[in-house]
């Protein structure tokens, strides 16, 4: 508790390429995914969600709701909103 950085929603949206680094979030953590993004079985859809939010693609997407995947997500948190 406490130990990750606060960030705003439009500080997240200033990163949105892989120079910039590609930061996504969701529920209320922020996640630094520019090393995942070469990695991702889904390959270049996942620059749909940089900056922003991934709730709505993964409703679409319903093949991330699997523990495996929270769990990988999580490597990656960087801070919360
Ligand atoms: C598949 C992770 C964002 C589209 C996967 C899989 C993982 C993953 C681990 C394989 C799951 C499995 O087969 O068990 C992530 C992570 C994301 C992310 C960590 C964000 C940080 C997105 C976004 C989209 C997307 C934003 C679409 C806009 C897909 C698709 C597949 C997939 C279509 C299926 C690929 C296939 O099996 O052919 N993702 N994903 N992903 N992802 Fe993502």
């Amino acid at each position: 508790v406490g130990a990750y950085p606060i960030f705003t929603r439009e500080e997240v949206t200033k990163h949105r390429t892989l120079q910039d680094g590609v930061w996504v979030t969701f529920g209320d953590s922020v996640y630094d995914i520019t090393d995942f993004v070469g990695l991702h079985p889904g390959g270049s859809k996942i620059m749909l969600a940089a900056g922003g939010a991934l709730e709505p693609f993964w409703v679409m997407y319903a093949v991330h709701n699997q523990q495996h995947v929270l769990e990988l997500l999580g490597e990656y948190k960087v801070g919360e909103l």
